[in-house]
């Protein structure tokens, strides 16, 4: 029997900040001319190079779509040398698409990466999420409380009114009824147009960004994305997938998933130690987005890994053409 080597995730953290980089340096010139897709795609093939240039047998569980549906790093396809430790990889090259295309804030790169079979094989639907940082007890919210009790909970834990608490929602029309809930509890909203992946990680630096709690659903590869991140930073998270005809059922049940009720928390995400990287496309509150200067793109990465909890902030500078001197 072949044993796969140990997932080293100190000596593979530096690797993942790279694919990370390459992603968002490739999308730099795509920022702010209006083609989401075009920019999607240059951040998906440096990915790809950057992925295969690392000893691993990777797998990409969390990735562009389903094999039928995208060319590039579909849902399954190996990546790596395939010399090295058996991993699961979550990744999505452009997070924040639209973001890139119109020049708005917290459009980033995103990778996570663990050991093989840790990381849920969450299906291309919604989910419905919730996050809190670091600090409070286990459970102080949760899915199953209404969104204005999640809000009082939350204030009561830190022994402060609900006018003290700022939650983080996707602004979708599906989430009305939920906005004006917790609007009436005195909290205040800040409203994001794309990106909850950022949208999560802002709550485990709550005092440097003022968000305190994310809730609301959206995509559930991006909910694999920020368990990732949050198990590195801290912070508790639960995501309920959310079907909304029988094809997704069927693309869930192709996925693995077998209680389509199921609550998930953090660690029923992923399930054993992870490394995360991303990097700033445009700017934002976690991450700066890409600096030109003559010569040279600037960006800044947080690589972070969750068996020791430790936060990198790096910051690249990327030559532009040949070196003359
Ligand atoms: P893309 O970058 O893939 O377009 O995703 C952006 C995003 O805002 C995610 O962060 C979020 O999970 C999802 O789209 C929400 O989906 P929808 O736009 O359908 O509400």
């Amino acid at each position: 029997m072949s044993t796969s080597p140990e997932f080293h995730d100190r000596m593979l953290s530096l690797g993942l900040a790279r694919v990370s980089e390459a992603a968002a340096i490739a999308a730099a010139a795509l920022i702010g001319r209006g083609d989401e897709k075009a920019a999607d795609q240059a951040a998906v093939n440096a990915m790809r190079e950057q992925l295969n240039r690392l000893d691993i047998a990777g797998t990409v569980v969390i990735g562009e779509g389903e094999r039928d549906e995208a060319p590039m790093l579909y849902i399954g396809e190996e990546v790596g040398s395939g010399e090295g430790p058996a991993v699961d990889i979550a990744l999505d090259p452009l997070e924040g698409t639209t973001l890139t295309a119109k020049d708005m804030p917290n459009a980033m790169t995103v990778i996570a990466m663990a050991p093989r079979g840790t990381l849920l094989h969450a299906p291309d639907v919604y989910m419905d999420k919730l996050a809190i940082g670091p600090g409070y007890a286990p459970g102080v919210v949760s899915l199953d409380m209404a969104p204005a009790e999640r809000v009082h909970a939350l204030a009561a834990a830190r022994g402060c009114d609900a006018r003290d608490i700022t939650v983080c929602i996707l602004e979708r029309p599906r989430h009305e009824a939920m906005i004006a809930e917790i609007r009436a509890t005195g909290a205040a909203i800040r409203l994001i147009t794309d990106g909850d992946v950022a949208g999560v990680i802002h709550c485990a630096e709550a005092e440097k960004t003022g968000i305190d709690m994310y809730m609301g659903s959206g995509g559930a590869p991006e909910g694999v994305l920020a368990a990732s991140a949050l198990k590195c930073m801290g912070g508790q998270m639960w995501g309920r997938l959310i079907f909304r005809n029988t094809e997704e059922r069927t693309r869930a049940s192709r996925a693995g998933i077998e209680d389509f009720d199921r609550i998930y928390a953090r660690d029923d995400m992923v399930t054993a130690d992870v490394i995360f990287a991303a990097t700033g496309v445009t700017d934002g509150s976690i991450l700066a987005g890409i600096r030109r200067e003559p010569g040279f793109l600037n960006c800044e990465t947080i690589l972070m890994r969750s068996r020791t909890g430790s936060l990198r902030r790096m910051s690249y500078r990327h030559p532009l053409g040949q070196r003359t001197g």
